[in-house]
C-alpha cells in the first residue's frame, strides 16, 4: 500500500481536529484506499504551547513553517492557521514546491482565492477547500457535482455558526449578547478575533466562494453589502416572534438577467420556513434552482469534528489524485464574468421595531401603517411589517420615525426581494 506523507500548518481547533480524526479513520481509510497517510511534521506559532497535544509518535513539532512546505518528501500540505497572511505565503511556497493544499481558510480563498487557484492549476497540483464554507456540510462538492448540470437561480445561507449560536442563545434562553458570544468562543466556534463572525464578514468570505461554485461569477468583499449582528436587540428578537418571524443572519445570493444580487446582514424570516428552524451552530444553505426546485443542506458550520471531516475528505480527494497521477483537476471550473449588483437596494418588505416605553398610541399615530400588512404593540415596543418599499422610502420612513423615537431598527424581509421591476405600493 503506498504511503503518502502530508505536513499541517497550524494545531488550533481545526488542526487538533485534523490530528484526532486521521488517527481515529486510519484504519477505515486503509480499507477502502489503496494508500494510507502519514502524518510528518506540524507547524505551530508558539511551540511552548502545544508541548502537550496529543500527536502520533514520530510526528515533528516545529515553529518553521519552512519545515513543512520545503520538505520534500510532504506531498500534501493541510493548511489550518486561519487568516490571510501567513498563510498565503505559506500556501505560495508549498504549490511552488509541487505540494497539493488542503484549507480551511475562507478569508485567503475569498480574498486571494483566483490567483492561489491559478498558480496550483499551472503547478499541476490538487487545491481543495471544502471546510471554508458551512464547516461539516459537503456544500462545494454538491455544487460542484451533483447540481453541476443545474441552474442556481439563488442561494439562501446561514453559514456563520457564532452568529448563528448567538442569535439562537438570545432568542432562547433570553441571555445578551456577551454572554452567549463569550459561550461560542469557548465552544471553538468562533474565530481567534471574532469580529468578522459577529460583522458578517466570514459570512461574506463564504458566500464569495459558494458564488464562484453557484453562478460562477467571483464577487469582491465590496460588492456585497454586508452587516452584522452586534446591533440586535432582544426586542427586536421578540417582536420578530410576535409576527411569526425568526431574525436570522442570511447570506442571500441571487442571479436575475446575468446579474447576481448579493446581501449578507440580519433578515427577518417567517417562521415556516426551514432556514428559521436552522439553530445554534448550526449552518444551513438553501439552493433554488430549475431542475430541483428547493433543496436545503444542513448541518454543524464550525468546531473541531465537522470541520476535520470535510478536510479529511479533500484528503482523500488529493490521495486519489496523486495515486492516480491526476493533480492539477479544479475543485470548481465554473467561470464567468461578474455582475454584481446590491440586493439591500432593490425594493423590499421591512420589519421595522420601535422600542421603549413610550406611549404606544402616540408611536403608532406617526407610523403610516394603512397599508401595512401585519403590526403589533407590546408593553416595551412597537413592531410591523411594510410593504414593498424602496430604500429612498425605508430612508425617509425611518428618519420621521428617528425624529419622535430614539430606538428604531428595520431589518428586510427575506424573500420580498424585487429583483424584477415591480410596482411600489406606498
Ligand atoms: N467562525 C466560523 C463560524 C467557523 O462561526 O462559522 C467556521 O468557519
Amino acid at each position: 500500500m503506498k504511503t503518502i506523507t502530508i505536513g499541517l500548518l497550524g494545531l488550533g481547533t481545526v488542526g487538533k481536529g485534523v490530528v484526532a480524526l486521521l488517527q481515529k479513520q486510519a484504519p477505515k481509510i486503509s480499507r477502502t484506499q489503496d494508500f494510507q497517510f502519514k502524518l510528518k511534521s506540524v507547524a505551530v506559532h508558539n511551540l511552548a504551547r502545544h508541548q502537550n497535544d496529543d500527536l502520533p509518535a514520530g510526528t515533528i513539532l516545529t515553529d518553521k513553517v519552512a519545515t513543512v512546505v520545503d520538505d520534500p518528501e510532504i506531498q500534501i500540505v493541510i493548511e489550518a492557521m486561519g487568516t490571510i497572511e501567513p498563510a498565503k505565503v505559506a500556501i505560495c511556497q508549498a504549490i511552488l514546491n509541487g505540494k497539493s493544499i488542503i484549507s480551511a481558510n475562507k478569508d485567503l480563498l475569498a480574498t486571494a482565492g483566483p490567483e492561489l487557484l491559478d498558480l496550483a492549476k499551472t503547478a499541476k497540483v490538487d487545491f481543495f477547500y471544502e471546510a471554508s464554507v458551512a464547516g461539516g456540510i459537503p456544500i462545494l462538492r454538491i455544487l460542484s457535482s451533483s447540481l453541476e448540470t443545474d441552474q442556481i437561480t439563488q442561494i439562501t445561507g446561514i453559514i456563520n455558526g457564532t452568529a448563528n449560536y448567538v442569535l439562537t442563545a438570545m432568542d432562547r434562553k433570553k441571555q445578551d449578547y456577551a454572554t452567549a458570544l463569550q459561550a461560542a468562543q469557548k465552544l471553538g466556534y468562533a474565530e481567534a478575533d471574532p469580529t468578522n463572525d459577529v460583522q458578517g464578514i466570514d459570512a461574506t468570505y463564504k458566500l464569495i466562494i459558494l458564488s464562484r461554485f453557484a453562478f460562477g461569477q467571483s464577487l469582491r468583499c465590496a460588492d456585497v453589502p454586508s452587516q452584522g449582528i452586534t446591533a440586535i436587540t432582544p426586542a427586536q428578537l421578540q417582536s420578530a416572534d410576535q409576527l411569526g418571524l425568526k431574525i436570522k443572519l442570511l447570506a442571500v445570493a441571487k442571479e436575475f438577467n446575468h446579474q447576481l444580487f448579493s446581501f449578507v446582514g440580519p433578515a427577518a424570516l417567517p417562521a415556516a420556513e426551514p432556514l428559521a428552524h436552522v439553530n445554534g451552530v448550526q449552518n444551513a444553505i438553501a439552493i433554488q434552482s430549475d431542475a430541483l426546485g428547493e433543496t436545503t443542506y444542513t448541518g454543524p458550520g464550525a468546531g473541531a469534528a465537522p470541520t476535520a471531516n470535510s478536510i479529511l475528505s479533500d484528503l482523500l480527494a488529493t490521495g486519489d489524485d496523486i495515486v492516480k497521477g491526476n493533480c492539477g483537476r479544479e475543485f470548481n471550473s465554473y467561470r464567468r464574468p461578474a455582475r454584481a449588483r446590491s440586493l439591500a437596494a432593490v425594493p423590499q418588505r421591512y420589519l421595522i421595531t420601535i422600542a421603549g416605553t413610550g406611549n404606544l398610541l402616540s408611536i403608532a399615530s406617526s407610523v403610516p401603517t394603512a397599508q401595512w400588512e401585519r403590526q403589533v404593540t407590546s408593553n416595551h415596543y412597537w413592531s410591523g411589517l411594510t410593504p414593498v418599499i424602496t430604500q429612498a422610502q425605508l430612508n425617509t420612513l425611518m428618519k420621521k420615525l428617528q425624529k419622535s423615537h430614539q430606538q428604531v431598527a428595520a431589518l428586510p424581509l427575506a424573500n420580498s426581494w424585487q429583483t424584477t421591476p415591480a410596482p411600489v405600493t406606498v
